[in-house]
């Protein structure tokens, strides 16, 4: 089998999970008798001179299983191949990734990352005959090929608990709450946290809404004597004009967001209720680890290093049917999931008599 020097690197926004990956692939490697160098920063550790690197082994990942971020770095931004420079220029590095990789004298790399980041990581892989396996992650579940992406539950987990603690708030000051969370295009957290955290009127971007629907929902409540309501919304839902609500800070940077605030004042306006609205934002993908997540990332982990034992790579692991398998990255990336409209959990809050907006 002989020593296999294994490249680990996180790219994309940060979630909760992400150490408990690193720590799997350190203690599996070492069963193996391979090493693992930890490439700081993404792939902008490769593209330093030298790379960024830290030897990873059983002392450093002692205690990650529940530390929340990951102890690497990562970033979003900053596409290899179009690199932006200082005079707002850009440029490919997608070379000096590639000579970082055999600098650190890597025989694999394990990717951990979203679509975009594994989309580039394969690119990458291709160009420079790098041994690439990818792990999936993201808050936003949006990976089709997989029934979870690391950082998804614990994301929902505290999206959920928010709702548990607004209901009391709300009922007490007879409000409207008004909950603003992340997912981008997909309204994967809003759905499952807004079933599991009880909400009155869930908002995604897969089902077009009337802020009247919302309303009627309010006045219905009202008339079952039931003074407050929860209303959980994608950041990714549109203003009714089918506008997407974002905000740019004063570096011209665009984000999404607002959406809870142009719901508010419609509603107040609509319904005569008072308002009030909550951005949940990044708490989303801070903190400990939910145990699935946990879970799922040790059995990543551990299939990932599995993979590069049996020579098999340009691989995602995923989770299906109960079990981890491993599918091409390029079948895995190309599978964006969203809400099915049709699905079971749409079914589901129908069926529990929550406003959907339609
Ligand atoms: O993709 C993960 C995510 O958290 C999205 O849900 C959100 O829109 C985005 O990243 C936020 O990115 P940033 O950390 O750059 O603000």
């Amino acid at each position: 089998m002989g020593e296999k020097q294994i490249g680990i690197l996180t790219s994309g926004g940060d979630c909760a999970g992400l150490n408990a990956i690193i720590r799997a692939v350190v203690l599996r490697a070492t069963g193996y008798g391979y090493s693992v160098q930890g490439i700081r920063q993404a792939t902008n550790g490769l593209m330093a001179d030298p790379p960024q690197a830290i030897a990873l082994d059983i002392q450093n990942v002692e205690n990650l299983l529940t530390i929340g971020g990951t102890m690497l770095g990562t970033t979003n931004k900053g596409d290899p191949f179009a690199y932006p420079m200082p005079d707002g220029t850009t440029i490919d590095r997608s070379a000096e990734i590639i000579a970082g990789y055999r600098k650190l004298g890597l025989d694999a790399l394990i990717g951990i990352g979203g679509d975009g980041s594994l989309a580039i990581l394969r690119r990458l892989a291709q160009q420079g005959d790098i041994n690439l396996v990818g792990i999936p992650k993201t808050i936003d579940n949006d990976i089709g090929i997989t029934e979870h992406c690391i950082g998804f539950d614990t994301a929902v987990n505290i999206a959920t608990e928010a709702l548990d603690r607004l209901h009391f708030t709300a009922a007490s000051h007879s409000r409207v709450m008004i909950l603003e969370v992340m997912g981008r295009d997909a309204g994967h957290i809003a759905i499952s946290a807004g079933i599991a955290g009880g909400a009155d009127a869930i908002l995604i971007p897969e089902i077009p809404y009337t802020i009247e629907s919302i309303c009627s929902k309010i006045r219905q409540r009202q008339d079952q004597g039931k003074n407050y309501c929860l209303v959980i919304v994608s950041e990714a839902v549109c203003s009714q004009e089918g506008e997407l609500i974002t905000n740019t800070n004063v570096l011209g940077q665009c984000r999404l967001g607002g959406i809870g605030q142009y719901l508010a004042d419609k509603i107040s306006f609509c319904s005569g209720a008072e308002t009030r609205v909550i951005v949940l934002g990044h708490t989303q993908r801070g903190g400990i680890p939910s145990p699935l997540d946990r879970l799922t990332a040790s059995a990543f982990g551990v299939a990932a290093v599995d993979l590069i034992a049996e020579g098999k790579y340009d691989r995602m692991v995923t989770w299906q049917n109960r079990q981890v398998v491993s599918v091409p990255i390029e079948s895995a990336i190309a599978q964006y999931r969203k809400v099915n409209p049709s699905g079971t959990l749409v079914k589901t809050a129908r069926g529990l008599g929550i406003c959907l907006g339609d």
